[in-house]
């Protein structure tokens, strides 16, 4: 329903059997039965309003991934509604345009809730993103990439990243995609709990990079793979009049272990499509960078217990007290040391703040490179890198949180509070 200023949506968490590997039923945790969540489109300047019930026997909490709202409305992890509850969260979407997502976020449970299916897409634009000639419509289309293990019976297990084959595309194991000859906007998305992806076109073909986390970069910058760890996004646009009608390509994960498919999409080109789109030379301005004058240091570690700076999650301790307007350089350590081979999934992570987007300055005492380009929630981290993040907290007081992105790593206590007073 709409209101004068405010969407409002209902959803229900509840389980449903879907098809996610062709032929076998999957008993999974969704949000209003379909597997991923019903994608919510807002714009910029009206309010979303989701009253969510919780008809499944965990606890829930929605976080809106990415959201700029006020401390109550977080979904934070003692924040949860309890089997048969029900919440309205409110989302006030003052924010720029940015794809983002909402998934459960209950203590401990995240990891399995959101593998099992809590997550989908909240997609918010503005005025600004509108104007630009980019691929819109039908040629617009996210694409949320997960991985998952499904047994011969349909059960959808949860385990550690390297026994979890199937490489999902918005809930379907390795589909294909007719596009036309044209050129397309793709929304990538790592909603992995536990695992980066390596993305690359098979043929060698560039992405041409738009967006990231916090919505459209400054200038298009060319990319021929992405890494992504859990919770990061990057748009990207691909033109597929380069090739002929009747060709495919192959989006491939050279991130996968020896044992695994690296295939994770394959796009068949069927027709010929007129195209005005364009990608502008400029596409926006960002805010000038943070000139943090508070500097906060933060280790990662994986053994021997997920911690950050030696302690594991206590919802009743505050790690860091700051204020709206603060504006802070924080430098964030992975400090275990690579492996000489995969599965290093675990020895990755991924740094994730609540409320504010950060820049990323430095990776490893250089600046920043493209990868790192433009307003970011999620920051990579491989064993033994370094990065240093800047921004400004605010505009809402309250309670909110920095964690890693491995949902695993999260759940088991790698995650901090801040309280913005
Ligand atoms: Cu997408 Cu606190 O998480
Ligand atoms: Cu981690």
């Amino acid at each position: 329903t709409r209101g004068a200023t405010t969407d409002v949506y209902e959803m229900r968490m509840r389980e449903a059997d879907v098809e996610i590997v062709k032929g076998l039923t999957s008993r999974v945790r969704t949000f209003d039965g379909t597997f991923p969540g019903p994608t919510i489109k807002a714009c910029q300047g009206r309010a979303v309003e989701v009253r969510q019930y919780n008809d499944l026997t965990v606890n829930a909490a929605v976080h809106l991934h990415g959201g700029e709202v006020h401390s109550e409305h977080d979904g934070l992890p003692m924040d949860v509604i309890a089997p048969g509850g029900n919440r309205t969260y409110h989302y006030p979407n003052k924010q720029r345009a940015a794809s983002l997502w909402y998934h459960d976020h209950a203590h401990h449970l995240e990891a399995e809730n959101v593998y099992k299916g809590l997550h989908g897409l909240y997609l918010i634009s503005d005025a600004e993103e509108k104007k630009l000639p980019l691929p819109r419509g039908a040629y617009d289309v996210p694409l949320v990439i997960r991985d998952a293990r499904v047994e011969t019976d349909g059960t959808l297990r949860y385990t550690r990243p390297s026994d979890c084959p199937h490489m999902l595309v918005n809930g379907k194991e390795r589909p294909y995609f007719k596009v036309a000859a044209r050129k397309y906007r793709l929304r990538l998305y790592n909603a992995c709990a536990n695992r980066y992806i390596r993305l690359r076109l098979a043929d060698g073909t560039p992405f041409t990079q738009i967006a990231s986390d916090g919505g459209l970069l400054e200038r298009p910058v060319q990319r021929d793979e992405l890494l992504m760890l859990g919770g990061e996004r990057v748009e990207v646009v691909v033109d597929f009049s380069r090739y002929s009608v009747g060709q495919s390509v192959v989006l491939e994960n050279t991130g996968a272990l020896p044992t695994e498919r690296p295939e994770v999409l394959r796009f068949d080109i069927d027709r010929r499509s007129t195209d005005n789109s364009e990608v502008p030379a400029r596409l926006s301005t960002l805010p000038p960078v943070p000139r943090g004058t508070v500097e906060r240091d933060f280790e990662l570690r994986t053994f021997p217990a997920m911690t950050i700076n030696g302690v594991s999650y206590d919802p009743d301790r505050v790690d860091v007290a700051t204020t709206v307007g603060s504006s802070e350089i924080w430098t964030i350590r992975n400090v275990e040391a690579p492996l000489p081979a995969p599965p290093d999934f675990h020895l990755y992570h991924s740094f994730h703040t609540h409320l504010t987007y950060f820049r990323v300055l430095e990776r490893n005492g250089q600046p920043a490179g493209v990868r790192d380009s433009g307003l970011k929630d999620t920051v990579c981290l491989g064993p033994g890198e370094t990065v240093k993040i800047a921004m400004t907290w605010g505009p809402y007081t309250g309670q909110y949180l920095y964690h890693c992105h491995q949902l695993g790593h999260s759940s088991g206590g790698q995650m901090g509070r801040i309280d913005v007073n």
